[in-house]
């Protein structure tokens, strides 16, 4: 994205996020106040296809592209309710769209609505990265408390598809320390929960059913032993799989419990690994599998052991899974940082590197 002159205005974003199964719809007003923003959510909605893809235990993409095709007006429709359509037209500076990571078919119905209505408006848009979406959710509050990043910002992003711990040294700006070399984090909680018979989306079915077992099993910390910052969590679902094969009579409460354990210790251990090495003032959780109350607990008591200058932010839990408030978050940021840019510049892009 071509960068253009910072801006001094306050801007209204609207935000449109179709990367997966979540339909939504955004509009966020960003101040900048000294070295920080101000964020304001002025309308939100998110419309889930989980029960639709339910069915085939796990996400359709030609599904989920024909549902976001279907419910896009509907939900843009109801903002028009509550911001009338001229006052809507005046009031927005800019259409950040997500442009990817994502299911390709996903992204183009978001990308395609959000690049006409720039035309027929006449507004430039912000092609946002889903990820940078998910980290600036954690400036976005639920109680008007104040929310700022202090800068290094060390970022662990635990989403359904990247386990990435990425450092900032300012805003926009992202060092890749190290990711997962096959599955993700919400993947692996996906699949486990598959293993046992649980419903899609498996992480947070996972996680409510390991509250009530014991972490009694010794499953492995994949890669904690080495001495780097990459994960690696397909072991894990393996050594899942051998211990029910082994154990007919197993405990499904205690085996998600277990495998919760060594997903979150290995994500917190790293985590603190790579604080202490890069001394962050900030540490920061972002993306699906930060609904986890476990990994929220754990990353808190870690941290205020070992590190207890660093500052941990979460994002609340309205803002933590797929929503739009963080892709006009994100795009307000970039507006204000002169990077908007013309529809004609802006295509869904699935695997895009955050940059
Ligand atoms: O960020 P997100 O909403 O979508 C992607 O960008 O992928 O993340 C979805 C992932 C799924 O794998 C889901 O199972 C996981 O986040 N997730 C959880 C919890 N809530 C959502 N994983 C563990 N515990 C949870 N409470
Ligand atoms: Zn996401």
């Amino acid at each position: 994205m071509q960068k253009q002159k910072k801006s001094r205005i306050t801007p209204t974003i609207l935000g449109i996020e179709t990367s997966c199964d979540e339909t939504a719809v955004s509009l966020v007003r960003a101040k900048r106040v000294g070295k920080n923003y101000n964020c304001q959510v002025l309308w939100n909605r998110v419309h889930t296809q989980i029960p639709i893809h339910r069915k085939h235990g796990g996400v359709v993409p030609e599904v989920a592209a024909r549902e976001h095709a279907v419910r896009l007006p509907v939900i843009l429709n109801e903002l028009t309710k509550d911001f009338p359509l001229a006052k809507l037209k005046r009031q927005i500076d800019a259409i950040a769209v997500t442009a990817g990571p994502g299911l390709v078919t996903s992204l183009l119905v978001g990308v395609e609505v959000g690049r006409t209505m720039a035309v027929a408006w006449d507004k430039p848009m912000i092609a946002t990265n889903h990820l940078e979406g998910h980290i600036y959710a954690n400036l976005l509050s639920t109680d008007n408390a104040k929310r700022n990043f202090t800068f290094p910002v060390l970022v662990l992003i635990v989403s359904g598809g990247h386990t990435e711990l990425v450092l900032m040294k300012k805003d926009l700006r992202y060092q890749l320390l190290g990711s997962t070399r096959d599955d993700a984090a919400g993947e692996a909680f996906d699949k486990i929960a598959k293993l046992l018979g649980l419903p899609y989306p498996g992480g947070p079915v996972l996680s409510k059913l390991a509250a009530t077992g014991q972490a009694s099993i010794n499953f492995p910390r994949p890669m904690l032993d080495q001495n780097n910052f990459d994960f690696s969590f397909a072991g894990l679902k393996t050594a899942v799989l051998v211990y029910l094969e082994k154990h007919k009579k197993y405990i499904a409460a205690n085996v998600a419990a277990s495998a919760q354990a060594a997903i979150v210790e290995t994500l917190v251990e790293k985590t603190l690994r790579a604080a202490k090495q890069y001394s962050p003032k900030t540490v920061v959780l972002a993306g699906g599998v930060a609904a986890n109350t476990m990994l929220r607990a754990q990353l808190k008591q870690r941290f205020t052991e070992t590190l207890p200058k660093m500052q941990v932010m979460e994002p609340s839990l309205t803002y933590t899974t797929d929503n739009a408030a963080m892709i006009a978050t994100a795009g307000a940021i970039r507006f204000l940082n002169g990077y908007q840019t013309s529809w004609k510049n802006v295509r869904a892009n699935p695997k895009p590197e955050l940059k």
